[in-house]
């Protein structure tokens, strides 16, 4: 497998081909983003820490039947994944309240949702990510209404998976987002699942051990993701 050009520079990965039409490379940056791309800072050993928490939950994940894009590890920053045609929308499954659903509906933090919620969100930085609902995903084409149905039952699965993984390290899954591409007609989990896209809880002491320390500026991001990781068995 060769690297070739840059495709795409979001704002914490970039992308590259390869020779083959049917993969990518990943690279994880050290580059850390919130309140889509108003700010960004460089945090050290980032991109690896992510790099390799992602490559350890999508093969959870796949070993419990949910179809990811991950393919191998190459390096401590860098993965090979399916090159999948991205579907625009962010699916977001709540366990407990926390972040937009708390400014939304002034619902007090930490509140344990029954059941689980599932939200949609169009990707778009521009217009702030805008909350949609499933009709507006079928009207405007983003997916179609069995594509959708299929990004709902995945994420629910993985929410189950990952519910239990994070129970046994001690962490509470609090939300996370996920995003879904096509690969040869079948819907398959993409991007990546890393303490940047979902919000964990100490069981104990609630202590945040996710993004939010680096949008609340609470300090200690990274030794937060890295405990995470070894509370996992992560190999950093
Ligand atoms: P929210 O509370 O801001 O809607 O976010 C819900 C979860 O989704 C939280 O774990 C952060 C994650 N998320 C992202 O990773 N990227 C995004 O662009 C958004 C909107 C949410
Ligand atoms: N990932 C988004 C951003 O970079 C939203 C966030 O995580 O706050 O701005």
């Amino acid at each position: 497998m060769e690297k070739r050009e840059e495709l795409y520079r979001g704002k914490a990965k970039s992308v590259y081909k390869t020779d083959d039409a049917d993969r990518l490379v990943l690279l994880f940056r050290n580059d850390t983003s919130a309140f889509d791309g108003k700010r960004i800072e460089q945090l050290d050993r980032k991109g690896m820490v992510n790099n390799k928490f992602n490559a350890f939950i999508m093969q959870k994940l796949e070993a419990a039947g949910v179809p990811t894009q991950f393919d191998r590890l190459l390096g401590d920053n860098e993965c090979l994944v399916k090159k999948l045609d991205m579907i625009p929308v962010e699916c977001v499954v709540r366990n407990y309240a926390a972040g937009s659903l708390v400014k939304r509906l002034g619902v007090e933090e930490g509140k344990q949702l029954v059941p689980s919620t599932f939200e949609l969100f169009l990707k778009n930085d521009a217009m702030g990510d805008p909350f949609i609902n499933e009709s507006h995903v079928i009207a405007f084409g983003w997916a179609t209404a069995e594509q959708l149905a299929t990004m709902k039952q995945l994420s629910l699965k993985v929410n189950e998976v990952l519910s239990q993984l994070f129970d046994d390290a001690g962490l509470l899954l609090v939300d996370f987002k996920l995003e879904f591409g096509v690969f040869h007609g079948q819907i398959v989990l993409g991007d990546e699942f890393s303490p940047d896209g979902c919000r964990l809880w100490d069981k104990e002491t609630r202590k945040k051990m996710d993004k939010d320390r680096f949008r609340q500026g609470l300090g200690g991001v990274i030794e937060a993701y890295e405990e995470v990781a070894q509370r996992l068995g992560v190999s950093l």
